[in-house]
């Protein structure tokens, strides 16, 4: 089998939830599965009509594959589902719980503050001349006015495209330009790990390079002042002086676009992941509600970044759909200290806990001992997405954080999904560490090989049979790669997902990770195309190849293999430069861990660059088929390259 199964352990250890945990969920037995197996389109419309609707659908699906289009005829808008449609009755429940970084700085936000505060916000939209259809990015710290941004777009039908503030400014000006947006949302500075970032100046840098912008708006965080171009730049506090604070939702048709969100690709070139208002509200709502087994006493607190889908989908939409209240925090896990997480935990007493397995691995090697000065018995259920959670994190997160009595939640779903699409229900089956588990109601998912025939034993590629409401619709302006990278002819209706995975016995799914070109360090998707495009950007390099390598905190990380031009000397300064390089041109969750100078790398005789290969060669496995190699004498000579730039680091 051609998919690596060395992560692929036998696993016996089963876990329960208690007696008690079963009689108070939500699902409490399997009639929802029931319900979709019978009729999948039933079951989603019995979940919409949960929510708001200005106008009901005509029809639940039509589907011609590979374009699915869900609740046609139906005018909803999310940002009323998240807000309108709870008031007055939750008006005064705390929507967020804000925690700044630095020691004091905190601030609640309840649902009737989001409420007026995201009207405003789309006033001041409507103000800058911003109308439905139009692109706005956001590019914001891990503040609630990065989720009010959101949702004053949604509010009046712009399409939001949030961008990490990770990335460089490049990152941003690119997805600016595929968008074609005319606004950028921003703030003057980011807190991280003590420091002030001056995240507008990165704007100032990007919008340099994009035609369309016409306005950045600026939330302050701090006394002290930015640069503003004027007529171009405007304070958001300025801009909502005096502004309504009353702006009725835009009825939105089932199938407008809500946001665009790029994620990385096989190419050099990220795709725009379109997803549309109902279905997707749909999906947030459905999988927040049954995943979490959500109660009006909890505390939801997911750790990631709006940037992410993590954080479109289960920080600023799902947990609102559902009244929830949340906590957010800005800075990282281990400022200002270690235990800040956990201390955070006991202070709002957090119930649900969803994280990345990057963060567990972290935290388990920082030491059990850490967490013991604080009470986690708030916590009743925990959850953990983005990457393979290994069964030594599981243990750990379900021993050291759960006290061995809340039941993990390991999540299996992708940007394009919109929402989860894997993970066993505690109330309902076993968990086992390792497995994502079962699909949920709805969802119907079947390994294949590369032929695309059924396998019922081993691995394959993992693959969803059947459309669901928070599926992508297309990718934005290039709807001929939506077709050629999710879907096979001749009939275009079964979803590849770009995983393989592997099924036990009982049906439990193990994510065994990526099967293209894409990297996932700490659960960040990066092309290797991407990197390589940065890298040969650089004036000393002729041509690059990089591949992932196992590491041990953050999954897999970045190892360059560098044919450096002429006459350019390589040393361990160039290697700096270069990293730096990947940096400005991408963002520091593309910098390569490794760079390795060499003379050659294996390709092809039509000249492609054969990864598997290196591939094979830095995760320390027998090298596989060479008879397709060009040149054969470079593989000896790589891997002796390979050996003693480990040896070194
Ligand atoms: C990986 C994140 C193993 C997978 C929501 C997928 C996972 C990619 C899991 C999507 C999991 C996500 N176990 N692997 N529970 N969840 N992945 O688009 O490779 O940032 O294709 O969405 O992350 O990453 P994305």
């Amino acid at each position: 089998m051609k998919y690596t199964m060395q992560n692929l352990l036998k696993e016996d250890r089963l876990f329960s939830v208690s007696q008690r945990f079963k009689e108070g969920a939500r699902v409490k037995d399997r009639s929802l599965f029931d319900l979709a197996d019978n009729n999948y389109c039933d079951y989603w419309q019995k979940e919409a009509e949960n929510l708001h609707w200005f106008k009901t659908w005509d029809r639940v699906l039509d589907w011609q594959p590979p374009h699915a289009q869900w609740f046609i005829g139906g005018k909803t808008n999310i940002s009323y589902n998240c807000l309108d449609r709870h008031m007055p009755a939750l008006k005064d429940r705390i929507a967020y719980f804000w925690r700044g970084e630095y020691e004091g700085c905190e601030r609640m936000y309840t649902y009737g503050d989001m409420h007026e505060w995201v009207q405003k916000c789309a006033n001041g939209l409507k103000k800058l001349g911003v109308k439905k259809g139009d692109r706005v990015a956001i590019y914001m710290p891990m503040i609630v006015e990065a989720v009010v941004a959101m949702q004053a777009c949604a509010r009046i039908g712009a399409i939001h495209t949030v961008v990490f503030a990770g990335f460089s400014s490049h990152a941003l000006a690119e997805r600016i330009n595929d968008a074609e947006c005319t606004l950028v949302i921003t703030a003057d500075f980011v807190h991280r790990k003590g420091k002030k970032i001056p995240i507008k100046k990165q704007v100032d840098e990007a919008v340099k390079d994009c035609a369309t912008i016409e306005h950045v708006m600026v939330f302050s965080t701090v006394e002290e002042s930015c640069a503003m171009t004027s007529k171009r730049d405007v304070w958001y506090h300025e801009l909502v002086e005096g502004v309504a604070n009353v702006c009725s939702a835009e009825p939105m048709d089932a199938e407008d676009p809500l946001f665009i969100l790029y994620t990385s690709g096989t190419t050099g070139k990220p795709k725009g992941i379109v997803h549309t208002v109902g279905g997707y509200m749909v999906g947030a709502y459905t999988t927040t509600k049954y995943v979490f087994d959500i109660k009006d006493s909890d505390v939801f607190w997911c750790t990631a970044d709006v940037g992410w889908i993590t954080g479109h989908t289960y920080v600023a939409y799902g947990p609102m759909l559902n009244g929830m209240t949340q906590v957010m925090y800005e800075g990282a896990p281990n400022y200002p200290h270690k235990g800040v997480f956990w201390e955070i935990i006991q202070e709002y007493e957090v119930s649900i806990f969803y994280t990345a397995p990057t963060a567990i691995r972290m935290f388990s090697k920082w030491g059990a001992d850490i967490l013991k000065a604080y009470d986690l018995g708030s916590l009743r259920l925990l959850g953990s997405v983005g990457e393979p959670l290994n069964p030594e994190a599981w243990m750990w997160y379900h021993e050291h954080v759960g006290n061995k009595k809340c039941p993990i939640v390991d999540t299996w779903w992708q940007t394009e999904t919109g929402s989860i699409m894997i993970t066993n229900l505690p109330s309902i089956d076993k968990q086992k560490p390792g497995y994502a588990g079962k699909p949920l109601p709805g969802i119907e998912v079947e390994l294949v090989d590369e032929s695309g025939n059924q396998i019922q034993h081993g691995s394959g590629l993992l693959t969803i049979k059947k459309p669901w409401p928070s599926m992508l619709r297309t990718l934005w302006k290039d709807d001929a790669r939506y077709r050629a990278t999710y879907f096979r002819s001749p009939d275009y209706d079964t979803y590849y997902c770009g995983d393989a995975a592997a099924k036990d016995e009982d049906g439990n799914i193990m994510i065994i990770g990526r099967v293209d070109d894409v990297i996932n360090v700490s659960g960040h998707r990066i092309g290797s195309m991407e990197i390589e495009s940065a890298l040969v950007d650089h004036e000393a390099v002729a041509e690059v190849a990089v591949v992932p390598k196992p590491h041990e905190i953050r999954g897999e990380a970045i190892v360059a293999f560098v044919i450096l031009k002429e006459h350019i000397l390589p040393d361990d300064a160039l290697k700096n430069t270069l990293k730096k390089h990947v940096v400005d041109m991408i963002g520091a969750i593309a910098r390569p861990e490794t760079i390795i100078f060499t003379q050659d790398v294996p390709k092809t005789r039509s000249g492609k660059i054969m990864r598997r290969l290196l591939r094979e060669m830095v995760h320390d496995l027998p090298l596989s088929d060479m008879t397709t190699l060009a040149n054969q004498e470079v593989v000896s000579s790589l891997k002796e390259h390979y050996q003693f730039a480990k040896s070194r680091s």
